[in-house]
């Protein structure tokens, strides 16, 4: 000891000395290897780690939803005795069942399931679909109910449960708004609601800042919200939260996913535009510290977006405009994760009532004396749709035409309001209409059931959507299937996909200032063959029929039984 003391200097104390002494030895032997040990260590076991954290949480989630999962199957069971039932008794007693739209399914219950080559019709499974607002009546809501009756359709015997934030709406209220507003009829014994109670988490005003971000990280809450509910044995994200679809991989490996994505949450455009001599709506913010932030927050959000998105076992979007920013932000990982085993993304048109509207609506020589002179525009009334563009042009078009056209022409609004700020945007349309004095020649109908709609696609003879960019515009589809004229705005898919030409002749017009739609509304009344035009629209519309749509899904969601069932098996 005295020694080392001596070798090490001998002003400092001797109890220090051992512990430097020690601290050396301590070093070299113990804690250096472990150091430099730890961070390899760590990059080699974190991911054990994490994934046995994934796996712990899954098991005390599957643990703690057990008891519900028992409880659904059970309801279902008896739900689908009583429906029987009560339909036994209402053919034996003569009457005519209202639900005509249901009896191809409960062919299939009866037995007359055609035996699939994959063996898979009996497939009894829950399939969660993740719809926090269900019940919003829109475009996204349409192919959610669509989703579902295809599934139900294919396997009779499977268990559908939404997931949704649409607290104090009844499973009743929910399937006759669905039947009410998109004339789809749901199988009730094998379809359930879970209700969600954390929904404001992935609201935009819930995050001021940071929206991107905030809102993943608010649908990431509210997925731990639906997994706490139930897990699924199928997990499908019909809303576009990627990171949903992420938890349940990181949670439930063995519980096959399927995205259907409407749009992007970050697209490939967006990145682009911030660099130099682009142009749109960030173009010029990609300079300066602001921007180099910008440009870092965007670069790391898209990384881990498709981290997440190309966890997905099945991908399906709803345009090809989609899928090519889907397919460059998750294709990569994609197919290097299953090795080249990833199904391709495919795209599934979004469903259109199209061959219904071909059998409500007749277009016919004798049908054009019915016609009237109404310009149709079906939209929610939120502020993109832009209705005060329409209401200016229709102003602009009754004070300059002169002519016969605007003779009697009225402008009609159906749309679905969803809430407050929808009411307050009607009353300052309705505040426009009276400055425009046009009060005469407008009129508005809110929240119209499916009938209603109908009846007017019968009446009126031009369909209107002033929407810039649309990515598609299913309402357009719906006038084309009408037999309507349409003066759509000359961008997105009503330019591009929708009102195209037909045999080298048009479907409609095209306009972007409020003279230019008055121009168009003015040609679209006074033109020579009306029928003519009528009859190429309806043409054009059987590209989006609800059987392509039926067939595209079931095809993509028969990938994920398969996955399902072999995974059981082993
Ligand atoms: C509505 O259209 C007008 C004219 O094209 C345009 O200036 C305005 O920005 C549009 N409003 C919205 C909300 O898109
Ligand atoms: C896809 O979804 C987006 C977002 O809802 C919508 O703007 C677009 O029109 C949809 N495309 C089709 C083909 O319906």
């Amino acid at each position: 000891m005295a020694d080392t003391c001596a070798g090490n200097g001998a002003s400092t104390c001797s109890a220090q000395k051992t512990l430097s002494f020690m601290d050396s030895r301590f070093l070299s032997h113990v804690a250096l290897p472990i150091l430099c040990l730890t961070p390899l260590a760590t990059l080699l076991l974190f991911p054990l780690l994490w994934r046995a954290a994934g796996a712990f949480l899954g098991w005390y989630l599957r643990k703690k939803t057990d008891g519900r999962r028992c409880h659904i199957l059970e309801l279902v069971e008896a739900e689908e005795k009583k429906y029987r039932e009560s339909r036994r008794s209402s053919t034996s007693s003569g009457g005519a069942g209202e639900d005509g739209g249901w009896e191809k399914l409960d062919a299939y219950t009866a037995g007359t399931a055609r035996n699939g080559e994959e063996g898979d019709d009996d497939w009894d499974g829950i399939v969660g679909f993740f719809h926090p607002f269900c019940n919003a009546g829109g475009g996204g809501e349409r192919v959610l109910w669509a989703a579902i009756r295809a599934t139900q359709q294919r396997w009779p015997k499977a268990k559908c449960v939404v997931y949704t934030g649409d607290h104090g709406v009844t499973k009743d209220a929910i399937l006759a708004r669905v039947k009410n507003r998109f004339n789809i009829h749901l199988h009730p014994p094998t379809i359930n609601f879970l209700y969600l109670s954390t929904r404001h988490w992935v609201l935009a005003s819930t995050w001021p800042r940071f929206t991107l971000a905030g809102q993943s990280l608010g649908s990431l809450i509210l997925a731990w919200d639906a997994f706490s509910l139930l897990v699924p044995d199928i997990f499908v994200d019909t809303m576009g939260y990627a990171f949903a679809l992420g938890l349940s991989k990181f949670l439930f490996p063995a519980v096959p996913t399927g995205a259907y994505v409407h749009y992007p949450t970050i697209s490939t455009d967006m990145l682009d535009s911030l660099g130099p001599g682009s142009q749109g709506v960030n173009a010029g913010q990609g300079a300066g510290l602001r921007g180099t932030v910008k440009r870092l927050y965007w670069r790391l959000f898209a990384r881990v977006y498709s981290r997440v998105g190309a966890s997905a076992d099945v991908v399906m979007t709803n345009s090809t405009w989609t899928q090519g920013h889907i397919q460059r932000l998750w294709g990569p990982l994609r197919s290097r994760k299953a090795a080249g085993a990833a199904q391709p993304i495919a795209v599934v048109y979004p469903p259109v009532a199209v061959s219904e509207l071909e059998h409500e609506v007749e277009v016919s020589p004798a049908t054009e004396s019915k016609r009237e002179k109404v310009l149709l525009y079906i939209a929610q009334f939120r502020p993109e749709k832009n209705h005060t563009l329409i209401l200016q042009s229709f102003a602009d078009f009754l004070k300059k035409s002169g002519s016969e056209a605007a003779q009697g022409a009225k402008l009609v609004l159906v749309g679905s309001v969803r809430d407050d700020s929808d009411s307050k945007r009607v009353y300052q349309l309705r505040l426009m209409v009276n400055e425009l004095h046009i009060r005469d020649r407008v009129e508005f109908h809110l929240d119209a059931s499916w009938p209603e709609i109908l009846e007017w696609l019968r009446r009126a003879s031009v369909g209107v959507n002033g929407m810039w960019n649309e990515h598609f515009g299913i309402g357009v589809v719906e006038y084309q299937a009408a037999g309507l004229v349409a003066v759509v705005h000359d961008s997105g898919g009503p330019k591009v996909d929708i009102v195209v030409d037909v045999e080298g002749e048009p479907t409609g017009f095209h306009a972007t200032t409020a003279s230019e739609f008055a121009e168009g509304f003015e040609k679209a009344l006074s033109l020579p063959n009306p029928y003519a035009v009528r009859q190429r629209a309806r043409q054009s519309a059987k590209r989006f029929t609800e059987e392509e749509f039926a067939r595209r899904w079931t095809e993509q969601m028969e990938k994920l039984v398969t996955v399902r069932m072999g995974k059981k098996r082993a």
